[in-house]
């Protein structure tokens, strides 16, 4: 499969400032689903695929739409994974993982380890009355769930969420600046150690993580297979549960009269979760390679050709969410993007909606009485391929 790094014939070109992008996509994308719902856009070096129905259609089509983007920064920085494999492989390698993610699993062997440490963490911080609640809650937390989940024995949050941070500015090095690239290898190594660790453990007492899932699977997997894919794993599975915590967080307290009616019921963190979610979605857009010429938005790509599926556009599609700007977590159900779809729908969705939705958010608002937003010119929303709140500054009466 060759990879023309230009605009297929009869391709619309649209120039955008991926400075404006970072800033707020939103207008852009607006502009490309009237306009040039397919669009090649030379400073992201893809086609972007803007539309709901276009992405929902690309991703029921893996066998064209295929997941190995050649020269991906993403295998560069951690080597051959689920992520950016298709069916056989990818199937064999999910398999393998999936289990300790589902949602009795979640429910049975990890939501009492996650309750306790939201309240380590709230007990750490609640006596002072103010906090960042990405920096000093959000992001620990996670990052914790994270190293139980797969079973990291040997790993502190704060090693979890280093190495996530030193990923995921590897996998957009565009600049390929060197200093990312050495404080990637660092962190590589060092998963690769802890990794190696927690598999010979695992392998002489199983203990329900996905590392011990990997290692006793029935389809046999190698030992870099785990340690790759762990990787990949911990580049994501920090960031977006934080980001869809923070900015649901944000949303509630900017909105007095919508956090009240949540508050009065608590089945409604579920929805607010995925409206969210869908609101400002954190992984904005994620790359597909064609293995064969297809139509598309009215243009014919031809094989090997690079699109972007832009999630975060076709979540904020009027055709299927109306007032699709607006937050609003009582709009009428629509299935939103943000997970992804197909075979690559996300692993952590469960684990995600678990810690955020029934435990972060419930307990913030329950535990740091008079919560408000500190109105700190820090907090501000930043990002198109990942989109999150930079800080969320609150205070509260301190007990
Ligand atoms: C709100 C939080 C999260 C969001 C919005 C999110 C979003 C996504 C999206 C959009 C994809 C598909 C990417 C693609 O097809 O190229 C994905 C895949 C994946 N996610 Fe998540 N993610 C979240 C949390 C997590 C967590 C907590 C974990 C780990 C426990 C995780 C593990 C994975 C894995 C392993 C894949 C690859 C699945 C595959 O290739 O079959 N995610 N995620």
């Amino acid at each position: 499969m060759s990879a023309p790094a230009t605009a297929a014939p009869g391709a619309p070109v649209v120039e955008l400032d991926l400075e404006d992008l970072r800033r707020d996509p939103y207008p852009a994308y607006a502009e490309l689903r009237r306009t040039a719902p397919l669009a090649w856009v030379p400073s992201v070096g893809r086609h972007l695929l803007t539309r709901h129905e276009d992405i929902v259609r690309a991703e029921k089509l893996p066998e064209v739409f295929s997941s190995r983007e050649e020269g991906s920064l993403l295998l560069r920085t951690v080597g051959p994974n689920m992520l950016r494999e298709d069916d056989p492989d990818h199937r064999r390698l999910r398999s393998a993982a999936e289990p300790p993610t589902r949602p009795r699993q979640v429910r049975d062997l990890w939501a009492g380890a996650f309750e306790k440490t939201a309240h380590d963490l709230l007990d750490g911080i609640a006596g002072r009355g103010e906090a960042d609640l990405i920096a000093d809650f959000a992001e620990p937390l996670a990052a914790a769930n994270l190293a139980l989940v797969l079973g990291l024995r040997t790993a502190s949050a704060a090693d979890v969420s280093d190495w996530s941070r030193a990923m995921m500015a590897a996998n957009g090095n565009y600049a390929d600046d060197p200093d990312v690239w050495l404080r990637a290898e660092r962190a590589t190594r060092a998963i690769e150690d802890a990794v190696a660790e927690a598999a010979e453990a695992a392998r002489r007492e199983p203990d329900g993580s996905v590392i011990s899932s990997m290692v006793h699977a029935a389809a046999p997997v190698e030992l870099s297979e785990i340690q790759n894919n762990v990787k990949v794993i911990i580049g994501g599975g920090v960031n977006e549960p934080r980001d869809v915590f923070g900015v649901g967080a944000w949303a509630l307290l900017n909105r007095p009269e919508v956090l009240d009616r949540v508050l009065a019921d608590p089945a409604a963190w579920k929805r607010v979760f995925e409206e969210t979610a869908r609101w400002v979605s954190p992984i904005g857009m994620y790359p597909r390679q064609l293995t064969e010429a297809y139509e598309i938005a009215g243009v014919t790509l031809p094989a090997g050709s690079r699109v972007a599926l832009v999630i975060a556009s076709g979540n904020r599609d009027e055709s299927v969410f109306e007032r699709a700007g607006e937050f609003d977590p009582d709009r009428p159900h629509r299935p939103h993007l943000a997970f992804g779809g197909g075979p690559h729908f996300c692993m952590g969705a469960w684990v995600a909606r678990h810690e955020v939705s029934a435990l972060a958010w419930p307990l913030i608002f329950s535990r740091l009485r008079g919560l408000r937003l500190a109105e700190h010119p820090d907090d501000r929303l930043d990002g198109w391929v990942f989109r999150g709140l930079t800080s969320l500054n609150v205070t509260w009466q301190a007990a």
